[in-house]
């Protein structure tokens, strides 16, 4: 993969993972008397290690990292103009659901193609691979809370 191509995937991500500290920790303030509040809190804190990351990384190959605008409008659809306004734990849960794993599918996808190219013990893997696993515990996280909440729901309708 050319340096350039390479660069735009890294901003890329750099740029979903700032949308998703400022999200979670949005997330966080609204729910903060609950436990779901603290998880939020401490998962924008690791979002923030990934922008870190992959900042320190664009720098590296030369560049500067670069916000690409409104990345998560795309992911998320029709719940983008109400993004803000979600106040309901079960909607916030579906959207956070859906980046995580669109991140997790590109993060893949780059994985793969930088595979095919480099050894793949390469520290850029490396930290891609590590990004991956942290999206990948957060959707767990994110759809147990979300099925949990879902069976109190239906026991309540009985
Ligand atoms: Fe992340
Ligand atoms: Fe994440």
């Amino acid at each position: 993969m050319k340096r350039e191509q390479l660069i735009t995937h890294l901003n890329w991500f750099y740029s979903l993972e700032r949308n998703q500290v400022d999200l979670y920790t949005s997330q966080s303030s609204s729910f903060n008397k609950h436990y779901t509040g603290l998880v939020f809190e401490r998962i924008a804190y690791i979002e923030q290690e990934h922008v870190d990351n992959l900042a320190h990384k664009i720098k590296e190959l030369g560049a500067n990292p670069s916000l690409l605008g409104d990345v998560l409008s795309p992911i998320i659809g029709s719940f983008a103009g109400k993004l803000i306004s979600l106040t309901g734990l079960e909607e916030v849960l579906k959207i956070n659901i859906m980046i995580e794993q669109k991140a997790m599918k590109d993060y893949k996808e780059l994985i793969n193609t930088l595979k095919k190219k480099e050894h793949a013990g390469s520290e850029l893997i490396k930290l891609l691979e590590y990004n991956f696993i942290d999206e990948n515990l957060h959707t767990e996280w994110f759809k147990s809370k979300l099925s949990q909440l879902q069976n109190i729901d239906s026991s309540l309708e009985h």
